[in-house]
């Protein structure tokens, strides 16, 4: 079969599903978390569809999947007051809770979300068409994170048990939360990228009202209970619907105290702005990045390629740390393309559940013409399209694009085309990808591919003054989960890790005195007696 009739049958019809990959079609969401409660919603509700099409006469369309609740503003502030109420200025029993009791709810809700793994996996394939491999790993990955977080909130824990004397003052200093937190994740990374802030924010005692991203919202569903089981009322509470009916109010009560957010600089900007004193925000902001893939003249190409590919095409391109333009040294572009373009052919694509498949269907509705244009101005422009049917549309589906020579002035040059298209671009002197990388409005990582340790040396100094993250003949990517994940510029706001985590969604408060005799009886007192929680020099192993 020719390349183009694969593509154009590349959608199975519903028989042709192997049954465990099969949901129960349509679903219809009612429930949302709200005080403690699942309560069920009788209005709006929008329209899931799936990334993946059913054939038909007139052409691929998308699977209907279910629906969810468009709420309006009214549920949407009864999730916040449940939020500020299980907070109650600092006052409440979650927030004055003891790490070790805390540290047992997000064990709990760790144990029950993993009884759910096969329908959240299910669910992740369905709507954002993820493949069955990077869904379960992004549910493990998860689940991993979560089991590494306790662990680094009982080091923490540990550490701040014990009093300082330092100047004449006693002082015991711990991490406090910061209120209530709105935590929204991204359609690219739904469980994980939500669950990456969420956890965080509540073990170190806040109080979270969280939106599904756009897109992978049914796969939240099955943990609903887990969360309504695991965490008292009010603690974790949702809304679901448009962003601007429901988090908008939110936003302008200023009674959100942390905006932990994963979208776009845009929208960032939009959601900090509503709020009525925007100094008494915190914001935690994953957003977007177009990092560069840097091949110098003496990269070995045997291992340079593959990471290549990885970086451009893993996730169809839809990763924010995804390779989303190579620079490449007009001396080895003859050689590079070659091998690249070969790779990019030979990646198997189709179903998310099909095994070995790298490339699927695109989730976003509209993003294949988008990407399409881009593809289309550039070859206007000049550039090639190098692998067989690259860019070629059907459905949903986007058969990936190598573009070459891209150059400015092209959307491909700067924007961040979050798919499956690989900008690329030939330079002779340093300092035209150097430059790029300044002039960029992103800050978030580069790749570099070479041999040569003193020219790598050269480029690593100032680039990481322009970027947070330098990888050497390696893809860009956020993990290990352990290392920090940050962005200049446009690209983030605050350090995540598994550990920085925690320290974003708190705040080091302490208890000090004059140290003298009288102060010291009463610390004493206040410690030996267990009187308070804050003061205390128990800690958990
Ligand atoms: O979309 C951004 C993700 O945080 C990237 O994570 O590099 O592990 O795919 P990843």
């Amino acid at each position: 079969m020719s390349l183009l009739n694969r593509i154009r049958s590349i959608f199975p019809e519903p028989a042709d599903i192997p049954p465990p990959f099969r949901p129960a079609l349509p679903v219809h969401q009612t429930e949302y978390l709200v005080d403690g409660e699942i309560r069920h919603w009788s209005g709006p509700s929008q329209e899931v569809l799936s990334a993946v099409c059913a054939p038909g006469g007139a052409g691929p369309s998308p699977v209907v999947l279910g629906d969810y609740p468009l709420l309006g503003v009214a549920e949407a502030k009864a999730a916040l007051e449940a939020a500020c109420r299980a907070y109650d200025n600092g006052r409440g029993a979650w927030p004055t809770l003891s790490v070790a009791e805390r540290i047992e709810h997000a064990a709990s809700f760790a144990r029950r979300m993993k009884e759910r793994r096969d329908e959240v996996v299910r669910w992740l394939m369905w709507e954002i068409g993820k493949t069955l491999k990077d869904s379960e790993k992004e549910f493990d990955r998860t689940v991993d994170y979560i089991t590494a977080t306790l662990d680094a909130l009982k080091e923490i824990d540990r550490v701040s048990s014990r009093f300082t004397i330092e100047g004449g003052i006693i002082g015991q200093i711990r991490r406090a939360p910061l209120g209530v937190v709105l935590c929204m994740g991204p359609y690219n990374y739904p469980l994980n990228e939500t669950f990456t802030t969420l956890l965080p924010a509540l073990l170190m005692g806040n109080t979270v009202v969280f939106k599904p991203a756009k897109l992978g919202v049914l796969l939240l569903r099955p943990l609903l209970d887990a969360f309504r089981e695991s965490f008292p009322p009010g603690v974790v509470n949702t809304v679901y619907g448009d962003g601007q009916t429901v988090i908008g109010p939110l936003m302008e009560s200023g009674k959100i105290d942390c905006l932990a957010f994963i979208g776009s600089s845009k929208v960032a900007d939009l959601l900090k702005h509503q709020h009525p004193q925007p100094h008494r925000l915190r914001s935690v902001l994953g957003l977007g990045a177009k990092n560069a893939g840097i091949v110098l003249g003496d990269a070995d190409l045997e291992r340079t390629i593959p990471e290549c590919v990885l970086g451009s095409l893993s996730y169809n391109g839809q990763r924010c740390t995804a390779l989303k333009i190579l620079f490449v040294h007009e001396s080895r572009m003859e050689q590079f393309l070659e091998r690249y373009v070969a790779e990019v052919e030979a990646l198997p694509f189709g179903m998310p559940w099909e095994a070995h498949v790298r490339i699927t269907p695109l989730p976003v509705p509209g993003k294949p013409q988008y990407l399409a244009n881009c593809v289309q101005e550039a070859v206007a422009g000049g550039a090639q399209v190098l692998n067989e049917a690259g860019g070629t549309v059907w459905g949903t589906y986007f058969h990936p694009a190598v573009v070459c020579p891209v150059k400015p002035g092209m959307a491909l040059y700067t924007r961040e085309q979050f798919g499956p298209v690989v900008p690329v671009v030939p330079f002779k002197t340093l300092d035209e990808p150097a430059g790029w990388v300044r002039e960029s409005h992103y800050g978030q990582q580069v790749s570099l591919f070479g041999e040569d340790p003193g020219e790598l040396a050269r480029l690593i100094d100032p680039l990481v003054n322009q970027v947070c993250r330098v990888n050497v003949n390696s893809q860009c990517q956020r993990g290990p989960d352990t290392f920090p994940f940050t962005g200049r510029k446009d690209s983030a706001e605050g350090t995540l890790s598994v550990s920085d985590a925690l320290k974003v969604f708190s705040i080091r408060t302490l208890v000090a005195a004059k140290d003298h005799a009288a102060n010291k009886r009463i610390l004493t007192d206040i410690v030996r007696n267990r009187r308070s929680r804050f003061l205390s020099t128990d800690y958990l192993l």
